[in-house]
């Protein structure tokens, strides 16, 4: 059943509720408000009753009683008035009578008699009668008015006032759940129709249009949900970026090895056969160093499956920081003087011995330094050693372009390379990602930390390491 099936029950059957609760509250207010208007209508005919009383016991002529009889037995539910003196004796009486049986019983439970009359039901010949009676002091003694009702007809009355004011009530609240129905249509498609549409655009981006966005309609929650879902999306496709970066790269880097490999053992062939062996020493050379740059990467490659499995220890010995970084900027010198680069190495002070793991952070340094040559087109790379109170400080400070402020955190991931998707930036070169990533987790092993910073004259990597 979809979102909005659901909805469109849901708010259909709160709205059933809430019409038959109103209903049966109306009908019941409704039904007290008829009981008691009727209740009053009969105490007043009979007060009026016992006025007509009043006036005309003692008074010999009783013919204008009678037309006041009358006009009050003219009203259906009456059925019989009479008038009684102080001895008891009925002296006036007349009556409508037609007795039929009652369709049901009805039973007066709201009905409370008046303070100086009674008011009760009995049953006459199988009609249902209400007798009232009231008591009244007259000038010349005291008289009781009589009237009976047939609760039959007040009933019937009532019934049809009730069912009068219904039938209006019913009629509204009819449009009211038609407006309710309409409104539950509209927002089920307000609702379910943003779902509907994320729901198609991850269907899309999964079938591999990650350029597909959601438009994002609204301010709410669902806009919200939308502008997330984009968001989301980016990142999908910048991954998808890096990915396809980093295997061409991967590629790359393995295949320019590899070809130079073949090439000089090819030259190595063809000299071995022209037995021209003065020159063979140079191609070893260059087999040496494609051999070593592949089992450079390959080592980055399974040093990060070692960090990914929790498998990479450290060997810590006191050593010398500032030997090893003179040697890891001495690695450094022929590649420097070869891009035209100057490299420096300052050394602040003494410079007392750390616990470390040599090699490790051999690695560390090189690939720093490294990358402050690689990187830098002109200028200068200046390497700092420092003592801080707890700390030995290496700072390695290039004037290459600077490396944009919001990809400061990002190059210590894992395969990430700023030139990925960015053309004005200058080339990463060879390189797969690997170092920084492979460098923040050595120093942090070592209790240290590494930061970078970039301004306007170039870059500043400091790597801190507890003394
Ligand atoms: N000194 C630097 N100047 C400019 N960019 C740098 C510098 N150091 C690192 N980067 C950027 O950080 C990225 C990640 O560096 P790293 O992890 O060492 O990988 P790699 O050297 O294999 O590209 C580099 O590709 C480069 O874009
Ligand atoms: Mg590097």
């Amino acid at each position: 059943m979809s979102i909005r099936t659901k909805l469109i029950l849901f708010i259909l059957t709160l709205l059933t509720a809430i019409s038959a609760v109103t209903a049966f509250l109306f009908q019941h207010n409704e039904w007290s408000s008829i009981s008691a208007n009727s209740q009053r209508k009969n105490l007043q005919i009979l007060l009026s009753m016992s006025e007509v009383c009043k006036e005309m016991y003692r008074t010999p002529d009783k013919s204008s009683a009678y037309k006041y009889f009358k006009e009050f037995l003219k009203a259906p539910e009456i059925i019989k008035v009479s008038c009684s003196g102080p001895d008891g004796r009925v002296f006036m009486e007349d009556r409508y009578y037609s007795p039929y049986p009652p369709p049901f019983r009805y039973y007066f439970k709201n009905f409370s008699p008046p303070n100086t009359g009674t008011w009760e039901t009995c049953s006459d010949n199988g009609v249902e009668i209400l007798k009232a009676s009231f008591r009244a002091r007259g000038r010349t003694g005291e008289i009781t008015a009589r009237v009976d009702f047939s609760t039959q007809l007040i009933y019937q009355e009532m019934d049809s006032s009730l069912r009068q004011s219904s039938a209006s009530f019913f009629i509204i609240l009819s449009i009211a759940f038609a407006i309710g129905c309409a409104g539950t249509l509209i927002i089920t498609r307000v609702i379910a129709g943003p779902i509907q549409t994320i729901e198609e655009a991850a269907r899309i981006i999964g079938s591999g249009q990650l350029d597909h966005r959601v438009p994002i309609a609204s301010k709410d929650e669902l806009g919200g949900l939308a502008a997330e879902f984009n968001k989301m999306a980016d990142k999908l496709k910048e991954y998808d970026e890096m990915k396809r970066d980093f295997v061409s790269s991967i590629t790359h880097d393995l295949r320019s090895p590899v070809t130079g490999i073949e090439l000089c053992s090819d030259i190595i062939l063809k000299l071995a056969e022209k037995r021209d062996s003065a020159r063979i020493p140079e191609q070893v050379f260059s087999i040496n160093e494609h051999s070593q740059r592949l089992k450079r990467f390959i080592d980055s490659m399974l040093e990060v499956s070692r960090i990914e499995s929790g498998k990479l220890t450290l060997d810590l010995k006191p050593m010398n920081l500032e030997n090893l970084v003179d040697r890891a900027v001495r690695a450094f010198r022929t590649y420097a003087a070869q891009k035209g680069l100057k490299l420096e190495f300052i050394v602040a002070g003494e410079i007392p011995d750390v616990r470390g793991d040599q090699d490790r952070l051999y690695q560390v340094l090189a690939n720093v330094i490294g990358n402050a040559v690689k990187f830098t087109d002109s200028g200068s790379v200046s390497v700092f050693i420092e003592t801080l109170p707890g700390w030995q400080k290496v700072r390695v400070c290039d004037t290459g372009a600077p490396i944009p402020a919001h990809e400061l955190t990002n190059i210590f991931s894992k395969f990430y390379r700023i030139s990925s998707g960015r053309r004005e930036y200058p080339s990463a070169r060879q390189g797969t990602g690997l170092g920084l990533f492979i460098a923040k987790y050595l120093i942090e092993l070592h209790g240290g930390r590494i930061e970078a910073e970039s301004g306007a004259g170039g870059n500043t990597f400091s790597i801190f390491l507890p003394s």
